[in-house]
C-alpha cells in the first residue's frame, strides 16, 4: 500500500505505475497514448470517497464546478459547459469498422486506418499541461459474467467523478481484470493542450469533435468534448454502440431501453424494457408512481437509460443496468412529474448547466411552479423571471447515484438480470401515432420497433422537432448495419420460447389546440397495467389496422376524472393518409437497407399497407 496516488512525473511521459496495475495490455496502452497525449501527470483513480472529495474539492478551486450549499444540497457539485458544447454530436460521431457495409448507412463511416491518421496528430500532445485520469470500470456488477471491464483514459476531472457515480469505477476493477483480463480501450481528450503558464478555463474542450469507435478492436476514441455521451465513455460509446456489435456476435442485445419492475397487489411480480428515444421519458417512466386508485401496485426501477439483455437457459430474456447511475435531463424533473427522481437528487449529485439559485441550490424549468425572483442561468449570467431566456439549458442533466432512488428494485445489481416479459417502444409524436398497440407476433413487433419515428429533442446538437426514423431508439447508437440489428432481433427471438410481447406507445399525441391528449407520468400506469394484463393473457383486446388495442372497457380508469370514451377514441385513431405517409416514410429507411433488409420487413409491410387500404379513411375503436 506504498504508491503514491498522484504521481509527478520526472520523465515526463514516462508513467509510473502502482504496484496493483498487472495487466500487460494496460501498462502498454497506457504508456503508448502517455507517449501519444503528453498528459504533466497521470492519476490512477481509486474510486474511493475520499479521492471523489479532493477532485470535486481542486474543481472547485479552478473555478470548474461550484459546490452547492451544504445544508440544502450535501455534497453536491454544479458544472456549466462551455456554450458550444452542450449536447451529443451526432454528424461528429464515427463506426470505423474496415469495411464501410459493416458500419452501415445510418453510421459515419471511415476506414480504421484513414481515422487513425486523421486522429494521432490531434491527440498529438493533447493533454500538454494536464493530468491524465486513468479511469478503470465495469460495466454490471463487478465480477458478473455478464459485466465488461473498460478504462477510460482522460484528461477531464469532470469526467474522472462523473465516472464514480455512473460506473462501478476504481482500483477494484483492475484486480478483478488481473494480468491477462480483457477490457475496452476508452480515449478521452477535451483537446485543449496548456502551453506552461497558460491559465485555464473552466470548461476545456475544442471547436472540432470527433467521437470515435473500432468495433472490431473495442476502442473508443473521443476528442474535442466534455459533455454527457461525448465523454463519459462508458455510457453510449461503451455499452450501447461497442457492446450492440458485440452482442451481435456473442448472441445478446444491448439496448437504449429503461427497465422496471411491476408488483400487483397479489404479489405478482412482472419486468418490462422500454426503448424511447433520448429525452422522451425513460427516466420518467421507469421511476412511475401509480395513481392513487391503483392501491397495491408498486412500480420498482432496475434501469432508466441502457439495457444488457441476454437469452438464459430457460430460454427467457434476462436483462441488466449496466450503469450505476442516472445521468438524466433535468428540466421537467419535479415533485409532481417525478418524485423518485427528485428524491435521488437530495445529496452526492453532479449538476450540468443548470441554474444557480442566490442560496447556493439549483433550478431548472418546472422545478417549482413559480420561479426563483433571481437565479444565475446556466451561462453564468443574471437571470429573472421576465427576462426571456431559460434558466437551465434544455439538455442540462443531473449525475446521481443509482442506489438513491427511492423505487431501485431489489435485484437492480442481480448479476443473473432479471427476467423481461414486454418489450415497449416509444416515440414522440405529435401526430398519428395511437396511444398504445399490441404487436401481433414477435416479427410484427420487431418491425413496428424498428420502423418507430420521434421529433428530435436537446439531446442531440442540431435541429430539434423534425420527426425521423429512429428504430428501436438506436439511430444514434447502434455500432453496426441497421438492417444486420434488425436481422439479430429477429433471430434472437426466434432461440427464444415465448419471447416477450411487444408493444408500442406514444404518450405525446396532441390535440388541435396543440396540447397532450393524454395526462401520461403516472397515469401511464393505465397503459402499463393493460400491457401486464396482455402479457399475462388477462384480457382481451380489438384488432386494429396497427394491430391490438385496448378498447375503453379495457382500461382501468378509477381516479382519473373527465377523460371521456370520445377523448381516448379520438387519441386511438389510426388515420389513413397519415399512415400511408408514414409506411412511405419506413419505405426510404428500407430502401436504404435494402441489401441486407430481412425478407420478413417487406412482407410485414405489405400486410400493413394491404389492412390500412380496407380500413376506413379514420379508423375508430367502437363507440
Ligand atoms: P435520455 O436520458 O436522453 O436517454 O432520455 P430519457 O428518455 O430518460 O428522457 P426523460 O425521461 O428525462 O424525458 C424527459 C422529457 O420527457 C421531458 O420533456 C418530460 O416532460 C417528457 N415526458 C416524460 N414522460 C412524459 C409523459 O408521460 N407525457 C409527456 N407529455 N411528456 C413526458
Ligand atoms: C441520451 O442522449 O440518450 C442520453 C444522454 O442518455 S447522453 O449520455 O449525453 O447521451
Ligand atoms: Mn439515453
Amino acid at each position: 500500500m506504498t504508491y503514491q496516488a498522484s504521481v509527478k512525473q520526472v520523465e515526463k511521459v514516462e508513467p509510473v505505475f502502482p504496484s496493483y496495475v498487472k495487466n500487460k495490455k494496460l501498462r502498454e496502452w497506457v504508456a503508448g497514448i502517455a507517449a501519444l497525449t503528453q498528459p504533466e501527470t497521470i492519476y490512477w483513480c481509486d474510486g474511493s470517497q475520499e479521492e471523489y472529495d479532493r477532485l470535486c474539492a481542486e474543481m472547485v478551486k479552478a473555478g470548474s464546478m461550484v459546490k452547492l450549499n451544504e445544508a440544502k444540497r450535501p455534497n453536491s457539485y454544479l458544472a456549466l459547459s462551455d456554450p458550444s458544447d452542450v449536447a451529443r454530436v451526432e454528424d461528429r460521431t464515427f463506426i470505423c469498422s474496415v469495411h464501410k457495409h459493416d458500419a452501415g448507412i445510418t453510421n459515419n463511416w471511415v476506414t480504421p486506418a484513414e481515422m487513425k491518421a486523421t486522429l494521432q496528430p490531434l491527440f498529438e500532445g493533447s493533454m500538454r499541461g494536464r493530468t491524465m485520469y486513468v479511469v478503470p470500470f465495469s460495466m454490471g456488477p463487478l465480477g458478473s459474467p455478464i459485466s465488461h471491464i473498460g478504462v477510460e483514459l482522460s484528461d477531464s476531472p469532470y469526467v474522472a467523478v462523473n465516472m464514480r457515480i455512473m460506473t462501478r469505477m476504481g482500483k477494484a476493477v483492475l484486480d478483478s481484470l488481473g494480468e491477462e483480463g480483457e477490457f475496452v480501450q476508452c480515449l478521452h481528450s477535451v483537446g485543449a493542450p496548456l502551453e506552461p503558464g497558460q491559465k485555464d478555463v473552466p470548461w476545456p474542450c475544442n471547436k472540432e469533435k470527433y467521437i470515435v469507435h473500432f468495433p472490431e478492436e473495442n476502442a473508443i476514441w473521443s476528442y474535442g468534448s466534455g459533455y454527457g455521451g461525448n465523454a463519459l465513455l462508458g455510457k453510449k460509446c461503451f455499452a450501447l454502440r461497442i457492446a450492440s456489435s458485440m452482442g451481435r456476435d456473442e448472441g445478446w442485445l444491448a439496448e437504449h431501453m429503461l427497465i422496471l419492475g411491476v408488483e400487483s397487489p397479489e404479489g405478482e411480480k412482472t419486468y418490462v424494457a422500454a426503448a424511447f428515444p433520448s429525452a422522451c421519458g425513460k427516466t420518467n417512466f421507469a421511476m412511475l408512481i401509480p395513481p392513487k386508485a391503483f392501491n397495491g401496485w408498486k412500480v420498482t426501477t432496475v434501469g432508466d437509460d441502457i439495457a444488457w439483455i441476454k437469452p438464459g437457459p430457460d430460454g427467457r430474456l434476462y436483462a441488466i443496468n449496466p450503469e450505476a447511475g442516472f445521468f438524466g435531463v433535468a428540466p421537467g424533473t419535479s415533485a409532481k412529474s417525478n418524485p423518485n427522481a427528485l428524491a435521488t437528487l437530495n445529496a452526492n449529485c453532479i449538476f450540468t448547466n443548470v441554474a444557480l439559485t442566490p442560496d447556493g441550490d439549483v433550478w431548472w424549468e418546472d422545478l417549482t411552479d413559480t420561479p426563483p425572483a433571481e437565479l444565475t442561468d446556466w451561462r453564468g449570467q443574471a437571470w429573472t423571471p421576465d427576462c426571456g431566456r431559460v434558466a437551465a439549458h434544455p439538455n442540462s442533466r443531473f449525475t446521481a447515484p443509482a442506489s438513491q432512488c427511492p423505487s431501485i428494485d431489489p435485484a437492480w445489481e442481480d448479476p443473473k438480470g432479471v427476467p423481461i416479459s414486454a418489450f415497449i417502444f416509444g416515440g414522440r409524436r405529435s401526430t398519428a401515432v395511437p396511444l398504445v398497440v399490441q404487436a401481433t407476433n414477435w416479427t410484427h413487433g420487431v418491425y413496428l420497433g424498428a420502423t418507430m419515428g420521434s421529433e428530435t429533442t436537446a439531446a442531440a446538437a442540431g435541429a430539434q422537432g423534425q420527426v425521423r426514423r429512429d428504430p428501436m431508439a438506436m439511430l444514434p447508437f447502434c455500432g453496426y448495419n441497421m438492417a444486420d440489428y434488425f436481422d439479430h432481433w429477429l433471430e434472437v427471438g426466434h432461440t427464444l420460447f415465448n419471447p416477450p410481447r411487444i408493444f408500442c406507445v406514444n404518450w405525446f399525441r396532441k390535440d388541435s389546440n396543440g396540447k397532450f391528449m393524454w395526462p401520461g407520468f403516472g397515469d401511464n400506469m393505465r397503459i402499463l397495467k393493460w400491457i401486464l394484463d396482455r402479457t399475462h393473457g388477462k384480457t382481451g383486446g380489438v384488432e386494429s389496422p396497427l394491430g391490438w388495442m385496448p378498447s375503453y372497457d379495457d382500461i382501468y380508469w378509477e381516479g382519473l376524472e373527465g377523460f371521456s370514451r370520445e377523448r381516448y377514441n379520438e387519441m386511438m385513431s389510426v388515420e389513413r393518409g397519415a399512415w400511408i405517409k408514414e409506411l412511405l416514410s419506413h419505405e426510404e429507411l428500407f430502401v436504404q437497407l435494402y441489401d441486407r433488409l430481412p425478407k420478413e420487413f417487406v412482407l410485414q409491410r405489405e400486410l400493413l399497407l394491404a389492412s390500412l387500404w380496407r380500413s376506413p379513411e379514420r379508423w375508430h375503436l367502437p363507440a
